[in-house]
């Protein structure tokens, strides 16, 4: 039997309801494919914060270090100052596991409602690959007689070769592994941002051309893919971009397969320790009312089965997400509107990985 160390990190508000669900799913699948799967919770988020001071210490990072996978809830307290447990948890975590890959499928489930009008799964079902450790994130740049009237900043934009190679690499795999319309879409702002997206859009020609010709190469700047997101998200199969301009694409893909009550992501690290997280944040007003939405937690959960080697279990846990909904009885995906509470959904899902 396959054995399997994951760390958990329920986090702030609703993160340990979704986390619970998530667990329960993932408990099911492990004993469907035979799976072992040890579970270390870890208290790190916004109430040991204000305890401790502490966000995610070095000794946290050598220990998550030591595990196959990270499965976390939400991170985001109203008490602690924005940005604070973002830096010191989420992103710490990304730069100090080197996780620079991060993967948001976005996917129309039957039955969700899409902001898009005519639009329905068939038209809605592409994966964004975010480059997650470069970019304007890695905070190179600062300040100069901050506080006076001639206050300079900089926030570069960082990319070596390296960064956008193996970046280009995962997703070039990812596209052929995928098999469906084998079009890898690289999204950039090449004709203002003449050195970086150079960078970029010459990796992205010279690896495709060289190592995957089976793979169809297209380039969008970024504006003009939130104008195609919109209008003909059909247009996708797997899209390439840099770190701030995925973050903001992928909340707009979250919005237009139904939300954030869907919407997974996963932190990766291919050759070490990955992060996979639901896409929403705490949600305090939802918090302890058994109201929130566990589906992205349970594709989270998914996603990371499929990612540590077990795709047949990851497709399984997927496959029960898609089945609950194409059921018809979740009636919305928004919080308080499922027609069933949280751990309802997480117990309906859970039958159909059975
Ligand atoms: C995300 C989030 C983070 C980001 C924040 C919380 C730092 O928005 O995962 O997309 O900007 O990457
Ligand atoms: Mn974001």
């Amino acid at each position: 039997m396959k054995s399997y160390n994951i760390a958990v990190i329920p986090g702030d508000g609703t993160g340990p309801e979704v986390v619970r669900e998530g667990l329960k799913v993932l408990n099911v699948a492990a004993a469907k494919y035979n799976l072992k799967l040890n579970f270390v919770n870890y208290d790190f988020g916004g109430e040991r914060y204000l305890k401790t001071g502490e966000t995610l210490p070095d000794s946290a990072i050598e220990e998550l270090r030591k595990h196959d996978s990270i499965f976390l809830g939400a991170i985001g307290h109203p008490d602690v100052k924005p940005g604070v447990l973002e830096t010191g948890i989420l992103l710490k975590a990304r730069f100090a596991l080197d996780q620079y890959i991060n993967l948001r499928p976005v996917k129309l489930y039957p039955n969700v409602e899409t902001p898009l009008k005519d639009k329905g799964p068939e038209h809605i079902d592409f994966v964004v690959i975010r480059e997650n450790t470069g970019g304007i994130y890695t905070g190179v740049g600062g300040t100069m007689q901050k506080g006076t009237p001639l206050e300079v900043a900089t926030q570069v934009m960082l990319y070596s070769r390296p960064m956008v190679e193996r970046c280009m690499r995962y997703a070039y795999e990812f596209t052929r592994k995928r098999n469906r319309r084998k079009l890898l879409t690289l999204v950039h702002k090449c004709n203002v941002l003449t050195y970086t997206g150079d960078l970029w859009v010459r990796v992205h020609k010279e690896m495709g051309d060289k190592d995957y010709p089976d793979i169809k190469q297209d380039y969008n700047h970024v504006d003009a893919c939130t104008m195609w997101f919109v209008k003909s998200p059909e247009f996708y199969d797997v899209i390439v971009t840099e770190n701030l301009f995925g973050d903001i694409i992928t909340d707009l893909a979250a919005m237009i397969q139904g939300g954030l009550g869907i919407a997974a992501g996963g932190n990766i690290n291919p050759e070490g320790v990955s992060m996979f997280e639901p896409m929403g944040g705490s949600a305090p007003k939802y918090t302890g009312k058994n109201v929130i939405n566990p589906l992205a937690a349970i594709s989270a959960a998914g996603m990371m089965l499929e990612t540590i080697g077990e795709p047949a279990a990851g497709n399984a846990v997927e496959r029960a997400v898609h089945d609950s909904l194409a059921s018809g009885k979740i009636k919305s995906l928004a919080a308080g509107k499922m027609g069933m509470g949280t751990t309802e959904v997480g117990d309906f899902v859970a039958t159909f990985v059975k």
